[in-house]
């Protein structure tokens, strides 16, 4: 069994988080990762509902469970940090922005805490805004990212905090798994190995395209989301499968921002799931990812993967 901070502090069988991953992490996927012991999450966007929100985190049940809010849609959208609160999780991540204008009603209903950060700046908001668990997300993550490595990132801040740090961003395999937990880290939190389970809310269609894609395949790029007229800001372009759209779009945001067009395309592919033209977020391991499984067998596979690998580690020592 691996015993960290973050499993004491949540009760946790493994130290593995399951990302929030709006359109794809629902209360089904969510309680599937928790169903190993580990710590499966709802990620919630601004095309999201309260409504939403409160059915997602009810199917759960008494398992634990947390919700990824973003930032900077929260300012627009006090709505779904109520419906969160009113959810009860255990844990809530805060990122793209600034958490410290949440966390205080947080930690008043007695909810932990966490936030993605990409820079140093990030760690130092993040510990100010008095958050109780960093992500170190590199930019080999799926979705939404900044532009640092997982492990220089990771093992920088480290020596910024004594909070609980997780490790988030190209880790798929135990041995991977065990590299974080070997370097300092708290847990890990894993989207892109969720991405063909089951129980995510992504089409048949998605899941086994993310089969069949390699690890060179993917792009960072603010195009889709300047497509769709999304107000992301800036320094988090998101990291998705190259398509169609993006080798043409890719590097041409100037000129797509006054392209309605393309922009329609963008938005009609979404719904059609066209996914030459809609993106479909995945990070750099998404060449590990081949099978349809369960997101439980996942969790359980990485765990006994980086137990494994730990209990190598001694023998490397002359
Ligand atoms: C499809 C997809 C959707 C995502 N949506 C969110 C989100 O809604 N909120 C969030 O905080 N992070 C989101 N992320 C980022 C993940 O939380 C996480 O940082 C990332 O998946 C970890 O790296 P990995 O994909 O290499 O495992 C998303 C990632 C993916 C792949």
């Amino acid at each position: 069994m691996i015993r960290t901070p973050l499993t004491r502090r949540f009760e946790l069988g493994t130290p593995v988080i399951g990302a929030p991953m709006a359109g794809v992490s629902g209360g089904a996927l969510a309680a599937a990762v928790s169903r190993a012991g580990g710590l499966g999450m709802v990620g919630v966007a601004g095309n999201h509902t309260a409504a939403f929100v409160a059915e997602q985190c009810a199917i759960p049940g008494r398992l634990p469970f947390g919700v990824g809010l973003m930032a900077w849609v929260l300012a627009d959208r006090p709505d779904l940090l109520a419906a969160t609160v009113a959810a009860r999780p255990a844990l809530v991540s805060v990122s793209f922005g600034d958490p410290g204008p949440y966390v205080g009603t947080l930690h008043d209903a007695g909810i932990a805490v966490a936030a993605q950060v990409n820079t140093v700046a990030d760690v130092h908001r993040a510990v100010a805004a008095d958050v109780d668990v960093l992500v170190a997300q590199g930019s080999e993550a799926g979705g939404h990212t900044g532009h640092r490595a997982t492990l220089p990132l990771l093992q920088e801040v480290l020596t910024l905090t004594d909070r609980p740090v997780v490790a988030a961003g190209g880790i798929a395999t135990g041995r991977g798994m065990a590299a974080v937990l070997a370097a300092g880290a708290a847990g890990v939190w894993v989207g892109t190995p969720l991405l063909a389970c089951p129980e995510g809310l992504n089409s048949p269609a998605a899941r086994a395209r993310v089969r069949a894609a390699a690890g060179e395949d993917t792009v960072l790029t603010r195009a889709f989301d300047v497509a769709q007229r999304l107000a992301w800001p800036e320094r988090w372009p998101g990291r998705a499968l190259a398509n169609e759209f993006s080798r043409t779009w890719h590097g041409r945001e100037a000129e797509l921002a006054h392209d309605d067009l393309a922009s329609q395309r963008v938005v009609e592919a979404r719904r059609s799931d066209d996914l030459e033209q809609a993106p479909l977020y995945a990070g750099e391991s998404v060449g590990l990812v081949t099978e349809e499984r369960s997101a439980t067998d996942v969790v359980r596979m990485l765990t006994e993967d980086a137990e494994r690998a730990l209990r190598a580690v001694p023998d490397l020592l002359a």
